[in-house]
């Protein structure tokens, strides 16, 4: 299976900026094939990253999206908008959407029907927080998780969805889940999948680490058991930290 590492700029970075960020890493990129890179700029940025990145094999992501195709919605961005500004992925359900946005579990399923109706592939975000963690839940929050934003789906639906762990715990805070613990959210996560898909598509779905993934941590990180790729906050506004962290899979 091909490594995926997605850079989530969250809300940084002016278009100039972010046109100057995707030519950097585009530059350093160039003639490495083995892995898919995404970047996830603001939405004001997308028009502009995308003419940087044409092309190229580099892909671009929403960084949220709603679940309807159109609607007295103010302020929100549809999946067919996403598409026609050249998106292929979009993040769903990142556990700052659920946090400060108020995301449910039900809302984050309604998201990830509407990419897969436009032929976007959702990133779907599950994580703990520390209390979950601390109490013993992880694995019960992330089935919870998986089982209401996958509920319904056709068997073949799970080939056009990413998965990404990110434990709250770990996001922005410095603290990155150890190989260990990643590797068994991970196995919790594919188990669940299985279940729910059946092995061989379970075996084929990408699932990938997020939450303080720095230059220095990602090299264990990439290669803990079942982590099929990594989701980048932070390092990846910064080309070179980015691009060392690509350089793992590669
Ligand atoms: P950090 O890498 O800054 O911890 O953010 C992770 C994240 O939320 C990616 O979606």
């Amino acid at each position: 299976m091909k490594p995926l590492v997605v850079g989530n700029w969250k809300m940084h970075g002016t278009q100039h900026e972010a046109v100057a960020l995707a030519r950097e890493v585009l530059k350093g990129l160039r003639g490495r094939r083995r892995v898919d890179v995404v970047l996830a700029p603001p939405f004001t940025a997308l028009g502009p990253v995308r003419k940087t990145l044409r092309g190229s094999a580099l892909r671009l992501a929403g960084q949220n999206v709603h679940w309807e195709e159109q609607g007295a919605f103010t302020g929100e961005i549809s999946a067919k908008m996403l598409r026609e500004l050249g998106c292929h992925f979009a993040i769903v359900g990142h556990s700052e959407r659920r946090r400060l946005f108020n995301e449910t579990d039900q809302t984050v399923a309604k998201k990830l029907a509407a990419c897969l109706r436009s032929g976007l592939r959702p990133i779907l975000c599950v994580g703990e927080t520390l209390e979950q963690r601390n109490a013993g839940a992880t694995r019960r929050v992330i089935t919870r998780q998986l089982r209401i934003a996958l509920k319904g789906m056709t068997k073949d639906a799970i080939e056009k969805i990413e998965i990404a762990y990110e434990p709250v715990w770990a996001i922005g805070t410095g603290r990155n889940a150890t190989p260990e613990q990643a590797s068994r959210a991970h196995a919790t996560i594919r188990r669940m999948l299985k279940k729910l898909f059946g092995t061989k598509r379970a075996e084929q779905t990408r699932i990938l680490y997020g939450g303080s993934v720095r230059a220095d941590n990602a090299g264990e990180l990439a290669c803990a058991r079942e982590v099929n790729g990594l989701l980048v906050g932070g390092a990846s506004l910064k080309a070179k930290d980015f691009l060392s962290i690509i350089g793992n899979f590669s």
